[in-house]
C-alpha cells in the first residue's frame, strides 16, 4: 500500500555524504520529514562540522532523528568509521546517498596532477568505499538470510555525459560514478537492492561561484528553479517502498522537472564490404566520411551540458 505522503520510511537508516550543505543537506531533511533516521556525515572541518551540526538540529527541531559523523567521504578509515557509528546507533543501514564532494576546476591545458587527484578522489572513491561497505553489508545480511531493505544513490553530474571543458578531473570522476553504480546495479538487483544515479542542477556553494553563478542564480520573484531543495523530493522517492522497481536509472533533476537519461544506444554499425576482413585505411574512408560530412559539426559550440 502506498503512503506516499506519510511516514514512509517510519525507521529507515540513511546515510548521506556532505550532508552539511547544499544538496546533501536538503536530501537529509527530506529523509528525516519521511521518518528515517539519517547519519549526516561531513568532512571534519571547522565550517562543515557546524554546518552538519545544524543540519543535525534543524532535523531534531522537526521532530525527526539524526547524527553527524565527521571524515572524508573517500578515506577507507573514516567510511568504515561512518558504516560502524551508524550500525551501533541505529542497528542498520538501509539508504546510501553518495553525495559529497567538491570541485577544482581549470582547463586541461594547466591541470595539475593534484588538481586532477584530489577531485576524482573526493567524487569517485568516495562513492567506491562508501557503496563497497553497503554493499558488502547487504549482501551479508541476504546471505544470512535476513530481510534486506536498501537502496543506493549516486551522484553525478551531466559533465559525465556531455563533457566540460573546464572540469576535466569533475567529468572524468563523475563518468565513473556512473559506470561503478551501473556495475553495483546490475549486482544488487539480486538481493532486491535499486541503485540510480541523479544528475542534479542546484545553486550551492559548489555553482554559486565562477561561471556559472548567474546561471543559477535566484530570480527576484517566483519559483527558484534552482533552489537545491527541488531535488531533495526525487531522493526520498527512490529511497522509497513504491520506488522498489526502479533500478539502473540515471536522472536528471532540477525544479520542477526530472528527465530519465536513455541509456547509450548504438548507430548503425559499418560493416567491411570487402567482408571478413581487416578495415583498409581507404575503406574506412569510404564507409564513415559520407557520415561526416555535410552538415555536420564536429564540436558543438557553448555549453558542454546542452541548454534545455
Ligand atoms: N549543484 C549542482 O548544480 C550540481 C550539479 C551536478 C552535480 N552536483 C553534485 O552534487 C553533489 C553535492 O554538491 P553541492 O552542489 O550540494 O555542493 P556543496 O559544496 O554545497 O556541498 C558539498 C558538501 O560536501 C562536503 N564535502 C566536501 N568534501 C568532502 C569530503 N572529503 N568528505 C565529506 N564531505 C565532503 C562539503 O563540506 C559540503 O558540505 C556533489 O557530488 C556535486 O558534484 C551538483
Amino acid at each position: 500500500m502506498s503512503n506516499l505522503d506519510g511516514k514512509n520510511l517510519d525507521g529507515k537508516v540513511a546515510v548521506i555524504t556532505g550532508a552539511g550543505r547544499g544538496l546533501g543537506r536538503e536530501e537529509a531533511i527530506q529523509l528525516a520529514s519521511q521518518g528515517a533516521r539519517v547519519v549526516i556525515n561531513d568532512i571534519n572541518l571547522p565550517d562543515a562540522e557546524k554546518a552538519a551540526n545544524e543540519t543535525v538540529e534543524e532535523i531534531k527541531a522537526a521532530g525527526g532523528e539524526a547524527i553527524a559523523v565527521f571524515g572524508d567521504c573517500a578515506n577507507t578509515a573514516d567510511a568504515d568509521n561512518l558504516m560502524k557509528v551508524t550500525l551501533k546507533t541505529y542497528g542498520d543501514l538501509n539508504i546510501m546517498i553518495n553525495n559529497a564532494g567538491y570541485c577544482r576546476d581549470k582547463t586541461i591545458f594547466g591541470m595539475s596532477d593534484e588538481e586532477f587527484d584530489s577531485v576524482v578522489q573526493v567524487h569517485l572513491r568516495g562513492h567506491f568505499v562508501n557503496m563497497r561497505n553497503a554493499a558488502a553489508y547487504w549482501r551479508g545480511k541476504a546471505k544470512a538470510g535476513e530481510q534486506v531493505y536498501g537502496r543506493l544513490i549516486s551522484t553525478a553530474s551531466e559533465a559525465a555525459i556531455f563533457g566540460s571543458a573546464g572540469q576535466p578531473n569533475y567529468a572524468a570522476a563523475k563518468a565513473g560514478i556512473v559506470a561503478m553504480t551501473m556495475g553495483a546495479a546490475q549486482l544488487m538487483i539480486k538481493y532486491g537492492i535499486p541503485c540510480n544515479v541523479i544528475m542534479p542542477r542546484a545553486a550551492t556553494d559548489m555553482t554559486m561561484q565562477g561561471p556559472t553563478a548567474a546561471m543559477f542564480a535566484a530570480p527576484e520573484e517566483g519559483f527558484h528553479a534552482f533552489d537545491p531543495a527541488n531535488v531533495a523530493p526525487l531522493v526520498g522517492y527512490l529511497s522509497s517502498p513504491e520506488a522498489q522497481n526502479i533500478a539502473g536509472e540515471v536522472f536528471v533533476v532540477w525544479g520542477n522537472q526530472v528527465t530519465r537519461m536513455h541509456p547509450p544506444t548504438f548507430g548503425e554499425a559499418h560493416v567491411n564490404p570487402e567482408g571478413d576482413k581487416k578495415w583498409t585505411l581507404a575503406g574506412l574512408h569510404g564507409s564513415l566520411a559520407s557520415e561526416f560530412s555535410d552538415g555536420y559539426t564536429p564540436v558543438l559550440d557553448g555549453y558542454s551540458v546542452k541548454p534545455q
